[in-house]
C-alpha cells in the first residue's frame, strides 16, 4: 500500500462511502483535459466530469490564471459590508445571460446544496415578510437537491434521508412525470395550488440527474409553471446539475418558454474547480426584503461568501462559454450521443436509453431495478476502471456527462466500452 493511501485510510473518511467495505480510492496525482493520472501510472477519461463539474476540462489554463491574478489582488475579504470587483462582474454577467429582463439580483454562496437552501429561505421568508405565512413546498418524486436539511427535504426520501427524516418540514410530492400521467399530475397540482398553502415549487428541469438522469417534458414543465404562476405559487429551478451546457444550451430554462422565480446555480459555474453556489431571483422576490426593519432582511451568509478566487474562476468560465469552440464541442457531444443511442436502442440488455444534450443515460435490465447500492452497478463501475474509463453508474443508469474538451476519439473509445459492457 502507498504511504498515501495508508494515510487515506487513517486519516480520510470519504462521502457517499461506505468505509468498511469500499474497494481502495483512485490515487489521483494529477489531472489534465479530460484524463485523470494515478499513482501507479495509469490514467482515466473523466467521463462524468468529477461529480459533473468539470466542464472545460482540467486545469484549464485560462481559469488557473484568472485564479492566480485574483490571489495576486484579493484572496478574500468578508462580504458583508463590502464588495470586490470580481462578484460585481459575475453577478452583472450572470443576470445578462439568464432570460431578458426577468432576472435582477445574485445571492452568492458555497456549492448547489446552499443555493437550494437559500433559495427556499428566500421563498418562505418572501411570504413571512409580507404577513402571508406558506408552509407548503411542492417537489418531484426522485428528486435531489443536496444533502443539507432543507435540500434533503425537497429530495426523495429513502435510505440516503431516513435518519433525519423526522426533522424535516412539509413538503408534498408529485410523482414523476412520465408521459402517460402528464395530465392527471397537472389536475394534481392544481388541487394542491388552489389550497392557497404553498410557498413554492421545486424542480430540476427537464432532467433529475442523481434520481436516474430521467428526463421529461418541457411543454409539461411550462405548463406548470403556468399553473404555479396562475395560483401565485413562486417556482424555483435547481439548474445545479442542468446549466452550463448540460442539456445543449446553457441553461435547461432556456428550453422553455415560461421563466422561474428563482434558480439555483453551482457546479459547472466555476468550470468545476472551486465551489461556489449563486441563487439568482427577480427584483419581485427582493423588494419583498426590503423595509425599515433590519429583521426583514435575508439573514444568512456563509464565511466564504462571494470568495474572490471563486468569482474570478467563475468569470473565466463564462469566457470559455463565450469562445464558438464551447459550443461546437457541446453540439458534437450532442450529435455522437444521440448516433450512439440510436445505434443501442434495440438491445434487449436496455431498458431505456435517455439523451438529453450532453447527458446520455443507458438505463440497463436488472433484477435489482434502480438501486443506488446494486450489484450491477459495482460491477460495471469495476469494469469501466480495468479499461480506463471514470463512470460511477446510478444503480443500473449507466450514464456519461463528460468535459466539453472531449475529443471525438475519446468518446467513440467511450461509447466502444460502454458498448462492450452491455454485452458481455
Ligand atoms: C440538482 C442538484 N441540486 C443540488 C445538488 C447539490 O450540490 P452540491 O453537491 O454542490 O451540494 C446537486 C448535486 O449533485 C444536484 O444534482
Amino acid at each position: 500500500m502507498s504511504e498515501m493511501l495508508g494515510k487515506d485510510k487513517k486519516y480520510v473518511w470519504h462521502p457517499f462511502t461506505q468505509m468498511q467495505t469500499a474497494d481502495d480510492p483512485l490515487e489521483i496525482i494529477r489531472a489534465e483535459k479530460t484524463t485523470l493520472y494515478t499513482a501507479d501510472g495509469n490514467s482515466y477519461l473523466d467521463c462524468n466530469s468529477s461529480w459533473w463539474v468539470n466542464v472545460h476540462g482540467h486545469c484549464h489554463p485560462h481559469i488557473g490564471k484568472a485564479i492566480s491574478e485574483q490571489f495576486s489582488r484579493i484572496d478574500h475579504v468578508i462580504f458583508a459590508g463590502a464588495t470586490h470587483p470580481k462578484a460585481v462582474e459575475l453577478a452583472e454577467r450572470i443576470i445578462n445571460i439568464l432570460p431578458k429582463n426577468k432576472f435582477h439580483k445574485v445571492f452568492f454562496s458555497d456549492n448547489g446544496s446552499t443555493s437550494v437552501e437559500v433559495a427556499l429561505k428566500m421563498v418562505f421568508q418572501y411570504w413571512h415578510n409580507q404577513n402571508q405565512p406558506k408552509k407548503r413546498i411542492l417537489a418531484l418524486d426522485g428528486a435531489y437537491h443536496g444533502d443539507t436539511f432543507g435540500a434533503m427535504a425537497v429530495g426523495q426520501r429513502g435510505y440516503f434521508n431516513e435518519p433525519f427524516e423526522h426533522f424535516f418540514f412539509q413538503v408534498d410530492q408529485l410523482d414523476f412525470p412520465i408521459k402517460t400521467k402528464e395530465e392527471q399530475l397537472l389536475n394534481e397540482a392544481e388541487q394542491l395550488f388552489k389550497t392557497n398553502e404553498f410557498a413554492a415549487i421545486i424542480v430540476e428541469p427537464l432532467i433529475q440527474g442523481s434520481s436516474g438522469m430521467k428526463t421529461y417534458s418541457k411543454k409539461w414543465l411550462d405548463q406548470l409553471i403556468s399553473l404555479a404562476k396562475k395560483y401565485n405559487v413562486l417556482v424555483i429551478f435547481d439548474e445545479v446539475m442542468t446549466a452550463w451546457g448540460r442539456t445543449g444550451k446553457l441553461f435547461a430554462m432556456n428550453h422553455c418558454t415560461e421563466t422561474p422565480d428563482i434558480v439555483c446555480l453551482s457546479k459547472g459555474l466555476t468550470g468545476g474547480v472551486i465551489p461556489l453556489g449563486l441563487t439568482v431571483t427577480t427584483d419581485k422576490i427582493y423588494k419583498a426584503f426590503l423595509s425599515d426593519e433590519k429583521t426583514k432582511a435575508l439573514l444568512h451568509g456563509h464565511s466564504y461568501t462571494g470568495n474572490p478566487l471563486a468569482c474570478a474562476a467563475a468569470c473565466a468560465s463564462l469566457d470559455i462559454f463565450e469562445n464558438q469552440e464551447t459550443w461546437d464541442s457541446i453540439d458534437l457531444i450532442c450529435k455522437l450521443n444521440l448516433k450512439f443511442s440510436m445505434r443501442l436502442k434495440d438491445s434487449i440488455k436496455i431498458k431505456e436509453i435517455r439523451q438529453c444534450g450532453t447527458i446520455l443515460a443507458i438505463e440497463l435490465n436488472s433484477k435489482e431495478g434502480n438501486n443506488y447500492f446494486s450489484n450491477l452497478r459495482d460491477i460495471a463501475y469495476r469494469y469501466f476502471l480495468e479499461n480506463n474509463l471514470l463512470i460511477r453508474p446510478l444503480g443500473n443508469v449507466i450514464f456519461i456527462n463528460p468535459p466539453y474538451s472531449i475529443t471525438e476519439i475519446e468518446l467513440k473509445k467511450t461509447y466502444k466500452i460502454i458498448e462492450n459492457f452491455i454485452n458481455r
